[in-house]
């Protein structure tokens, strides 16, 4: 196929810094996602410590998760952590009603989550129950966790192995309140962020960064009635839900596996969305925060296929291929170039669970396409933001068009660049010329994610047919950058 041309001008430093945050993980008690993902059987012949997969852990400090948000998604609403504390062979069980109706055993709790934080080296972030909970008993919670008093809680706490406050600093405050946490209208869901985030208190040395429940996708109304209701020093964040359906039904949402390119196209077409969500979400937090002290927490989002065929429905497995990573990386770029107010995001949901970064069975584990962006990506995290100016060419499906290129760049405290970017063609490659003004750097190296067809698949008999590989398609012509990008595929230079 003929080539696409396409040119970018990036403009030094900003001012601005890109959260780590932004490459945040969500774990929900949902299917296999907890228990059999990261909380494996005590006689799975696999390394562990206690019952926490260590082949799972090793392989996300690779990438270095940022944060982990739990316990749900919808389950937090239901969840009620003293049922998940003390010793396990006593604690209660419960039906999960919203994912298959199994019974939770509740064999992992908050000491369990918390240690396998320790273990990832990463921030936890917790979601309290607002919608079957108490003000009392999200309250209780923040004071087992992060108090250091000799409270009756607090002495619980150390009886149960911990002696020192766990410091937890994000807290989310209900999860999809308009949905399955309450079905809420935002008015009534205002007033109810503002109780319960009164009695989450900060306790010394562990000031809470209090995040609301945010809007589902294009519900803007809920963002405004939010922004105007709930004081801005009350809240650290705000979130937002959006998920990429190929499709866009609900109902048949497309296979995560089998797909045409006109299929891939309109997957594209839904994860693009994203900019415009982001775009209208922050105009309208401006009006309320024009300092933008309030984040933006796009706390899930990711591709939602049907899933796996011959698996349980409501564990929504679903396989990983190329075009996920596609999504992961446009996605990335998108919240890169919103690091003034996206602040933080969490892909749904890191291992067995819808857009995932490691699949299992049993004693085996996978890394995801996906996996391999947030590896590839995980440069940007905390670097400085540089500003880019991008034209591109469309790539064209049926006589619809979407921009065959995206991009973000950074630059990390070394000095070094790295500039991401990905050609969405599935077709065509793009030769692609970069300025760069006010920024000095002699030699460039990078790395490639791409493979021969957008459906490929790792698997457990090939796990490794979509990796990254060395790239050396980019070359200096005096000051400006030429590199020559493959068909659907996603690219990080790194100049120095
Ligand atoms: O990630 C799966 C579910 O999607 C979450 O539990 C819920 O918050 C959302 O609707």
């Amino acid at each position: 196929a003929a080539q696409n041309t396409a040119g970018i001008t990036i403009t030094g430093n900003t001012g601005q810094t890109i959260s780590r945050h932004i490459y945040g993980q969500f774990a929900e008690h949902l299917g296999r996602g907890i228990y059999d993902g990261f909380w494996v059987d005590k006689n799975l012949p696999v390394a562990k410590q206690d019952r926490i997969r260590l082949d799972v852990v090793n392989a996300l400090k690779k990438i270095k998760i940022p944060n982990l948000r739990w316990p749900g998604g919808c389950f937090a609403d239901e969840y009620h952590w003293r049922d998940g504390i003390g010793p396990r062979a006593q604690r209660p069980k419960m039906v999960n009603t919203n994912w298959g109706g199994i019974t939770e055993d509740n064999s992992f709790g908050t000491h369990e989550f918390l240690a396998l934080c320790k273990l990832l080296d990463t921030e936890p972030y917790i979601a309290g129950n607002v919608g079957s909970g108490t003000v009392e008993e999200m309250a209780k919670w923040v004071e087992y966790l992060n108090s250091n008093s000799s409270s009756t809680v607090v002495q619980m706490r150390k009886q149960n192995g911990h002696p020192e406050p766990y410091k937890v600093s994000f807290w989310g405050v209900g999860n999809e309140s308009w949905g399955c946490g309450g079905e809420m209208t935002p008015e009534f869901y205002a007033g109810q962020f503002r109780r319960y985030a009164t009695y989450a208190r900060n306790y010394p040395g562990s000031p809470l960064k209090k995040i609301a429940s945010g809007a589902n996708a294009s519900d803007y109304n809920w963002t405004e009635v939010c922004m105007k209701n709930i004081p801005n020093n009350m809240m650290w964040g705000l979130s937002m839900h959006y998920y990429t359906l190929p499709t866009g039904d609900w109902g048949k949402k497309g296979s995560a596996t089998k797909f045409s390119e006109a299929e891939y196209f309109s997957t594209m077409v839904n994860c693009l969305k994203m900019e415009e969500l982001v775009n209208k979400h922050s105009a309208i937090m401006d009006k309320y925060d024009p300092d933008k002290k309030v984040a933006l927490v796009v706390d899930e989002w990711g591709i939602w296929t049907d899933p796996e065929p011959g698996t349980n429905p409501g564990f929504l497995y679903q396989q990983n291929s190329l075009r996920d990573a596609l999504i992961a990386a446009t996605t990335l770029n998108i919240f890169n170039n919103h690091c003034d107010r996206v602040k933080m995001a969490e892909l749904a949901q890191t291992i067995n669970v819808l857009q995932a970064l490691i699949l299992t069975e049993k004693t085996k584990m996978l890394l995801t396409p996906t996996y391999h962006i947030f590896d590839m990506y995980k440069v940007h995290q905390d670097a400085k933001y540089l500003a880019i100016k991008l034209k591109s060419p469309d790539y064209e499906v049926n006589g619809k068009s979407i921009p065959a290129v995206n991009a973000s760049a950074s630059q990390d405290a070394t000095g070094k660049i790295h500039i991401s970017l990905v050609n969405l063609d599935a077709n065509k490659p793009v030769s692609i010329s970069t300025q760069l003004k006010d920024l000095a750097w002699s030699s460039v190296s990078g790395q490639i994610l791409t493979s021969a067809n957008i459906t490929d698949i790792n698997t457990f008999n090939q796990p490794a047919k979509v990796q990254l590989k060395n790239f050396a398609g980019a070359k200096k012509d005096g000051n400006n950058l030429v590199v020559t990008i493959p068909a659907k595929a996603v690219v990080t230079l790194e100049l120095k």
